[in-house]
């Protein structure tokens, strides 16, 4: 086999003049030239006795231009030559370019704006099997399928996740015999897989954080000889084990740039093998968006969340809305690695609202169920938004919406249904993947979409002008959904009973205002202990002290309750005279209580079978205009898990990870208010009084 040959070029005018990468920074003009013509010699003498090294004339101005790794990429007589992310090394093209085509390569350039940086980020298998490609920092996925057509061979594309390993070569060395030398941590889960599935345990050789900072995959390789610029004593041993010869040759002025032995070094002698085919696993598709795309912040958080997701994206065009008012639309070729990840991205897509352009519109995919609750890998999981999906190429409404369901198809006569998980039955057809769905998002006005977030006591925003502002507009929504003979479903929490807010609780369903009550075992335990003993978990409410023996109280309460057989027993029986739940028994206001494991008792009236509550959750809340969410975090999350967008939520809570939590449905239907909980109660009914009585002074 004859030598390999390696491009280099001489350090003449290296340094670092400015930071495009995290070893830059802070070492503006630090390399010591002396210090690097000589380490640079170095790795040209040990290349030099065993290979053929040819140079390419230094340019002053063009300080990167030693790193001859990233003037393209080399296979048989063709190259790909790099387009440079940065601007600040754009300069050096012509020269590579130049060079190549001076020695007879075919020359491939990538469309502008697309950038690829050769060999730093694209390493042939040493055995020419595939090439591996990096994406993330400086090259864009899209240029990995240029590279299979041009180089006709199969390329697995790998995400860089660590921005220190910005390029492929900094962290992965492909080794002859197919072993390969790499730093796990610098990419991410999806590529480790990859890597796995594609190079066998026993020829994995994973370095640690230590040899990976001192660019220990940044190395050359050639039949059994690994040159490098430092290795642990241990990844020597390892190396050496598989019998592999570590040449150590010291670099340390060229990693003030971010760069090391494969760096400086191109090789320009790649063998192709003849069994290789052209293909790339990278897959794409376009997509519609269409909404207040800017000022929504739309556009960006899908751009976002592909990259986020390990694709990339192309805006094909983009329409901007003119007016206020207007909408506008986007374009979007989406880029992913696989198909796993596409399915992913695709998926977060379709949440946004996002839709397949019509061309590549198809049916839903359907899968049947084979075990009773259990959906098949791969289901749809719907979000809280209108869904359709597409049967024999018609749009058919998904029904009984909620989030976190699976969506089964009837195909006779087309339905979609929400299903949970334990709903299912053998035999029913299951949406999976992503082909044929789309959640319908009406683009909201623009005035409505101020932040819906309001602050008191709480994240220091707010004051208490602003609580004051967004208790007026409850109200006001309250009361117009009382008169319209809508439904308002409070879900509370304990907190309320501490609070004081009982006494406004109680008034609000006097009044009409509140058409079912969701909470767990406890509220109704502290709001009767507090009815039948006047404390609160032991504490005086009155006084605001403890009562001698009161910390049995509340077991008493549940102890009471539990020998007339049930609150509304206990009401009936002239028992129980006041308080939240002798109102709703007056008043025909269903609740239910759903049981958790601290439940003492419980009362009769607590469901502890769960799935037997959140039913009951589920019925108490159909057609609800308005949802109360009154400081009680658990049933509140429930209770908005299986809400369907479209229905106002109001959540107030004293921890703003709470009330964000609710909030994120991001819509003008949520409102959080962080305040407490008692304050607020009283805030309201005062308001709600001012709009009954209008011309009453005061
Ligand atoms: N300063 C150069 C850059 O950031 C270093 C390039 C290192 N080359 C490489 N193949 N990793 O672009």
């Amino acid at each position: 086999m004859s030598s390999p040959r390696f491009l280099m070029c001489p350090p003449d005018y290296y340094d670092v003049d400015y930071v495009i990468n995290p070893w830059m920074e802070g070492n503006l003009h630090k390399p010591s030239r002396d210090r690097a013509v000589e380490q640079w010699q170095g790795l040209f003498h040990v290349l030099k006795d065993h290979t053929i090294v040819d140079l390419i004339d230094p340019q002053p101005g063009l300080p990167d231009l030693v790193f001859t790794a990233n003037a393209g990429l080399v296979l048989g007589d063709t190259v790909v030559l790099s387009r440079f992310f940065h601007k600040e090394r754009q300069g050096e093209e012509p020269y590579f370019k130049q060079w190549f085509a001076e020695q007879g390569y075919t020359v491939h350039e990538l469309p502008k704006d697309l950038p690829f940086e050769g060999a730093g980020d694209a390493l042939l298998d040493r055995e020419g099997r595939w090439l591996w490609a990096g994406y993330g920092f400086r090259s864009e996925l899209d240029s990995h399928p240029y590279l299979a057509k041009w180089l006709d061979t199969e390329v697995l594309s790998l995400r860089l996740m660590d921005e220190r390993f910005y390029h492929l070569d900094t962290c992965f060395c492909p080794l002859s015999g197919g072993y390969l030398l790499y730093y796990p941590l610098a990419f991410d889960a999806y590529s480790n897989r990859m890597i796995e599935m594609r190079v066998p345990e026993s020829k994995r050789i994973p370095v640690g954080e230590a040899d990976a900072v001192n660019f220990a995959c940044n190395a050359v390789n050639f039949e059994q000889t690994v040159v490098m610029n430092k290795a642990s004593e241990e990844l020597k041993q390892r190396l050496l084990a598989v019998n592999f010869h570590i040449v150590e040759t010291p670099l340390t002025e060229f990693l003030k740039a971010g760069g090391a032995a494969k760096c400086l070094t191109l090789r320009v002698t790649e063998p192709v093998r003849v069994e290789r085919h052209a293909s790339a696993a990278v897959q794409a598709r376009t997509v519609r968006l269409e909404g207040h795309l800017l000022d929504s912040g739309l556009i960006s958080r899908s751009l976002d969340l592909i990259v986020e997701g390990g694709g990339s994206f192309q805006v094909l065009n983009f329409h901007l809305g003119e007016q206020r008012q207007s909408t506008s639309s986007a374009e979007i070729k989406v880029s992913a690695p696989s198909q796993d990840v596409m399915e992913e991205v695709m998926a977060q897509l379709i949440d946004l609202g996002a839709v397949t352009s019509p061309q590549q519109e198809q049916d839903v995919q359907l899968e049947a169920v084979a075990q009773a609750g259990v959906a098949p890998d791969d289901f749809y999981v719907t979000t809280i938004y209108p869904t359709e999906v597409r049967i024999h190429d018609q749009w058919v409404r998904v029904q009984g919406q909620r989030m976190d369901a699976a969506i089964v198809v009837s195909q006779d006569q087309p339905t979609a249904t929400c299903k949970l998980l334990r709903e299912l039955e053998p035999g029913e057809q299951v949406v999976i993947g992503v082909e044929g769905i789309r959640t319908v998002r009406k683009p909201e006005a623009r005035e409505q979409r101020a932040t819906q977030e309001f602050s008191f006591m709480g994240a220091g925003v707010s004051s208490e002008r602003r609580v004051e502002l967004v208790v007026e507009q409850i109200a006001w929504e309250l009361r117009k959904i009382r008169d319209q003979g809508g439904k308002v479903v409070v879900v509370a929490g304990p907190v309320v009973i501490h609070t004081g807010g009982s006494e406004h609780l109680t008034q609000l369903i006097r009044q009409g205002h509140v058409q079912a009550l969701l909470g767990g075992n406890a509220i109704a335990v502290h709001d009767i202990e507090q009815a039948l003993l006047g404390t609160s978990l032991g504490v005086d409410m009155q006084q605001g002290v403890s009562v001698r023996g009161g910390h049995r109280h509340h077991l008493k309460a549940i102890n009471t309750i539990r020998r007339c057989g049930s609150i509304a027993q206990a009401v009936k029986q002239g028992v129980l005279t006041s308080g939240v739940f002798y109102e709703c028994v007056r008043h025909g206001v269903p609740f239910s209580l759903a049981g958790s494991i601290r439940d003492d008792g419980p009362l009769p009236d607590t469901q502890m079978d769960l799935i037997a509550a959140q039913a009951e959750y589920a019925h108490l809340i159909q057609g609800a205009d308005l949802i109360l969410m009154l400081s009680s975090m658990l049933h509140a999350i429930g209770t908005g898990n299986m809400t369907p967008a479209g229905v106002k939520l109001v959540c107030v809570d004293i921890n703003p990870a709470v009330v964000t939590k609710l909030s994120d449905r991001g819509s003008v239907e949520s409102v959080g208010v962080v305040t407490d909980v008692g304050l607020f109660l009283s805030l309201l009914v005062q308001q709600l009084s001012k709009l009954d009585r209008p011309y009453s002074i005061k």
